[in-house]
């Protein structure tokens, strides 16, 4: 474990961080925060190592990797072209939560890391760690999320020691990430360009900047294939079922005492505008409804908060889908396998 004030400076000589980046050179595994969540990190141009951030995570190996670099220049070095919108969307919003999906050049990065496919995701990260941990280490980094595959995400410290210790080289205790939900991903390889995962960058903000562009069907319906490999698993989940509940405030409390009666003891994914309001075994507040982005923030520990209790099952209020709400949304529906009730006009 090295522990890491992320605001001194010069950051890239830093005796920790070059000792984890000494790691990385040997082709170990080392876990650290961006500003979205906590990334398990590995040389992107290694096998070996790639085959190690598979192992630590259980994550299927179909399911390719996000490279992470510290400066757009090194893009090119990785693939075959760079479209007008990818520039302009590394331009706006690089370093930052936005993976972008180009045409990979063969030969250069692990095969493994790709999953074999002819695509690769690139990633800047606006983390004063990651961007000198990368620097420092002279390499690109292929990096997950820092969880078990299945689990919350990690937007703490502690989350990374829990599913993650003994498995790996080493963490960089950098605190709390920033944004607390991954970044998005959009693949530029098409004619129009497509959001495969909502995230840290809105559809609002991207269309501002490239105007229109697609949405992945499959987010909007669990039918479809997804294009991005990931989006298909289950995902996001605590031990307890999640289920979500759709409607007013009388129709959750319903929906409480109905599991309830059942014998089940209930917890609740609320806000803070509601939590007075229910009553209910457990109640986590996950931020607030008037602003979105501290729910975002602090879904994934709400998520896995409920481990430490003994509830049965928890229920989830659910949020409008604008903005950053899309992408809790998307987290939230995953992590429910999609089982929303939904109050209906009757009720
Ligand atoms: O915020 C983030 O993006 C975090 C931090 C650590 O950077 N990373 C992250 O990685 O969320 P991961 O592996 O948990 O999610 C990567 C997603 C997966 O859904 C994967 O299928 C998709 O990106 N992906 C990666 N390469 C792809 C490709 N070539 N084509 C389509 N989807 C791809
Ligand atoms: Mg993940």
């Amino acid at each position: 474990i090295w522990e890491v004030d992320k605001s001194v400076d010069n950051l890239p000589t830093f005796p920790q961080i070059m000792e984890a980046a000494r790691w990385l050179q040997k082709n170990e595994v080392v876990a650290f925060p961006t500003e979205t969540v906590y990334g398990l990190g590995a040389n992107a141009k290694s096998d070996e190592a790639v085959t190690k951030i598979f192992e630590a995570k259980g994550r299927p190996s179909d399911n390719p990797l996000i490279i992470h670099i510290s400066d757009q220049r090194e893009v090119e070095q990785y693939v075959e072209e760079i479209p007008e919108v990818a520039t302009k969307l590394m331009h706006s919003f690089w370093p930052g939560p936005l993976t972008i999906i180009l045409r990979k050049k063969e030969g250069i990065l692990s095969d493994r890391a790709t999953a074999g496919l002819s695509t690769v995701a690139m990633r800047m990260p606006d983390h004063p760690i990651a961007l000198a941990l990368i620097r420092a280490s002279g390499l690109p980094l292929a990096a997950p999320s820092a969880n078990i595959s299945g689990k919350p995400s990690p937007t703490k410290f502690q989350h990374v020691l829990n599913d993650m210790n003994g498995k790996i080289a080493g963490i960089i205790d950098g605190g709390n990430t920033g944004v607390g939900v991954e970044s998005t991903v959009i693949d530029c390889t098409g004619s129009t360009p497509m959001i495969l995962r909502p995230g840290g960058i809105t559809k609002e903000e991207i269309e501002k900047v490239i105007g229109t562009v697609s949405t992945d069907p499959a987010l909007h319906s669990k039918d479809e294939r997804p294009k991005s490999p990931g989006m298909k698993y289950t995902h996001y989940a605590p031990k307890a079922p999640v289920i979500l509940v759709d409607g007013s405030i009388s129709f959750m409390q319903q929906m409480i005492d109905r599991y309830h009666s059942e014998g089940k003891k209930v917890g609740v994914l609320t806000t803070e505008e509601h939590s007075d309001l229910f009553h209910a075994d457990v109640l986590i507040t996950c931020g607030k409804r008037t602003d979105l982005s501290t729910v975002a923030n602090h879904l994934y520990e709400s998520l896995r908060a409920f481990d430490d209790t003994e509830v049965d099952i928890i229920l989830s209020e659910t949020f409008p889908t604008r903005g950053i709400g899309e992408a809790i949304m998307n987290r939230l529906k995953k992590s429910a396998g999609y089982h929303i009730l939904k109050e209906s006009q009757a009720d």
